[in-house]
């Protein structure tokens, strides 16, 4: 619950990120006071003055380590923090695989030390940045918050086990209150163009991809099968623009001043999108050819994947506005500006 003071003051760990500097501009932008850590393991300190010049207002920057126990005290000792938005924290699946202990200790210990610092400084709001990945494979569409939990790899299951600590913590502590937003695939960019996602290196995911191939980066698009159990036979996933995803931890975060405990809650679009109708979206709205082949299908992919939208309207009041036309044009935009 907030004690009620004029503005609200958030911690936004991870808030120089793609997601986390989209929802610091959302916050910037309804009168907020921020004060924004970040390391810039995965992401560039451009992103700061890209913010201030989206919303013509400042905010507190530091930068550290969430799991530097003297940094985060020194944070809680100087500013009164209302509520934290937790985004810091490795995101590639694959690297993961690679370097689980890396996943394990950054994750978690950046979270548990947080937690701690907000127990010792009296802060008991939290939304916390976890992941459609949390769910277990099911046939059945849409996925319910109620659905059964299961990883299938270490990025995954930090976030699961990161959402079992919450739980545990605030079942022990009547004031806290906490909620796991779980998004679904976040795409696009802010519509100015100066903040999106800029992957280092070659990108894992569709709509970077997607982007360096019409910007020439890379020559084809490599589409992961084409025999699915879909209507065009390509995977289908629910994606959701980066600016709405930002609305949704406002709407989070007013929620968690309103009542205690932990809710998890779906935030995606509810509807399903292909491969190849994502493709010829970016090519229909930015009149530029995205070259691509068929290949087979990529290990541990799933054919569709989306969300139930019903709990986060019913308890945020949230439902997404923006388009696929929007989140393809906004990501071109930006990638033209941007992406080397
Ligand atoms: C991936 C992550 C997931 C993360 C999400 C964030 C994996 C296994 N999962 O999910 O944990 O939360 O991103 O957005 O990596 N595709 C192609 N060609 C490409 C890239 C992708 O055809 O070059 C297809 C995929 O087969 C899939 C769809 O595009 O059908 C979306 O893929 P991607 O953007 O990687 O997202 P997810 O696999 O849903």
């Amino acid at each position: 619950m907030l004690n009620l003071r004029q503005k609200p003051c958030i911690l936004v760990t991870g808030g120089a990120g793609f997601i986390g500097s989209h929802t610091v501009c959302e916050l910037l932008d309804h009168d907020y006071d921020v004060v924004m850590i970040d390391d810039f393991y995965n992401a560039k300190p451009e992103v700061l003055d890209a913010i201030r010049t989206i919303t013509k207002k400042d905010f507190v920057f530091e930068e550290g380590d969430c799991a530097d126990r003297d940094f985060m005290d020194r944070i809680f000792r100087e500013h009164t923090i209302d509520a934290v938005i937790h985004f810091a924290g490795y995101k590639a699946v694959g690297e993961s695989v690679a370097k689980p202990l890396m996943y394990y200790r950054n994750n978690l210990d950046t979270t548990l030390t947080l937690l701690e610092t907000m127990k010792k400084h009296g802060c008991h709001n939290l939304v916390f940045s976890s992941s459609a990945t949390v769910y277990a494979y099911s046939e059945k569409m849409p996925l319910y918050e109620s659905n059964p939990l299961g990883t299938t790899n270490p990025y995954g299951e930090t976030k699961r086990m990161i959402e079992r600590i919450l739980t545990d913590v605030s079942h022990a502590d009547p004031e806290d209150s906490f909620i796991c937003l779980r998004y679904f695939n976040p795409v696009g960019a802010h519509p100015s163009g100066l903040i999106g996602e800029d992957p280092n290196g070659i990108p894992n995911n569709l709509m970077p991809f997607i982007v360096k191939v019409a910007t020439g980066k890379i020559a084809k698009l490599r589409v992961f099968g084409n025999d699915y159990d879909t209507p065009d036979g390509t995977g289908m996933r629910d994606y959701i623009h980066v600016v709405d995803l930002a609305k949704a931890h406002l709407l989070a975060l007013n929620y968690a001043f309103k009542r205690t405990g932990i809710d998890y809650i779906n935030v995606g679009t509810g509807n399903g999108t292909s491969v190849l109708e994502m493709v010829e979206s970016f090519r229909r709205v930015n009149h530029v050819d995205v070259p691509y082949e068929i290949v087979g299908r990529r290990p541990g992919d799933l054919a569709k994947v989306w969300a139930d939208t019903s709990y986060a309207k019913k308890t945020l009041g949230f439902t997404a506005e923006k388009t696929i036309d929007d989140m393809c044009r906004d990501a071109y935009n930006y990638g033209v500006k941007h992406m080397k």
